[in-house]
């Protein structure tokens, strides 16, 4: 199977998200930090990636506003370094308890090729989100789902990257990386402590981040507006769950 090894990233602020994750059960990430482990031409490449999603073909109500890949890679940490490898592609599934409108049944996406699961984009980006969940959550192998996601709005036609609303997905923890948002109003983050909105936060500029203790939290993205013809907001969603 194909895998990769890519170092512990070395990012100034990753001690301090580490605590604040560690006492708030979230901690936001910058552009300004992240950017700096992911080259700017290697950062266009995988934001153009973005535009070869397909139709997410079970939104409630036949909606036709979200785009997306999913994929799997196996995490495995040795000594200040993770070694990923792709895993088979299976459908994607979440239970009904946390997602109700799924019913528990499998949905099947679109898989994300291996060469962009092991892409020093991605991976660089899934280790920072690995290296501040094992400071909680010390576990050496991680199954970490990969969503590739585009909510687009239309003039009239509001995007919902979060139709479910408020939820936990059923994850250990959950990073969210902003790949891209053109043309749009809206998409806040709402991060609800005990179903109580504690945090509104704005993933604005391409790599602003989130991670969140999907266990602690329950979580939100409100809908995006068209404010021009070409109203998207992409993300990469990291779903990190011990093996
Ligand atoms: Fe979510």
């Amino acid at each position: 199977m194909a895998e990769v090894t890519v170092s512990e990233p070395i990012a100034a602020d990753t001690a301090r998200w580490a605590a604040e994750l560690g006492a708030e059960a979230f901690a936001m990430m910058s552009h300004r930090e992240l950017g700096k482990l992911v080259p700017p031409a290697e950062f266009e490449r995988f934001r153009r990636l973005w535009d070869d999603l397909e139709l997410d073909p079970v939104l409630p109500g036949g909606g036709q506003y979200r785009l997306r890949r999913y994929g799997r890679l196996l995490a495995e940490a040795k000594a200040g370094s993770y070694r990923f490898t792709a895993l088979p592609h299976v459908p994607f599934r979440q239970d009904a308890e946390h997602i109700p409108d799924y019913g528990g049944r499998p949905r099947t996406f679109a898989p994300i090729p291996d060469e962009t699961l092991l892409s020093p984009a991605l991976t660089s980006l899934v280790a920072v989100d690995l290296a501040l969940a094992t400071t909680l959550t010390p576990a050496d192998r991680w199954i970490v789902g990969l969503h590739m996601i585009r909510v687009v709005a239309k003039a009239g036609a509001p995007g919902q990257a979060t139709p479910e609303g408020r939820h936990r997905d059923g994850h250990d923890y959950v990073g969210m990386h902003l790949i891209d948002r053109r043309d749009c109003e809206g998409g806040h983050s709402v991060i609800y402590r005990e179903g109580r909105p504690t945090v509104r936060h704005t993933l604005a500029t391409a790599l602003d981040s989130l991670i969140v203790d999907d266990d602690a939290l329950t979580h939100e993205v409100t809908a995006t507006v068209s404010a021009g013809p070409d109203a998207v907001r992409d993300t990469l969603l990291v779903d990190l769950n011990v093996d």
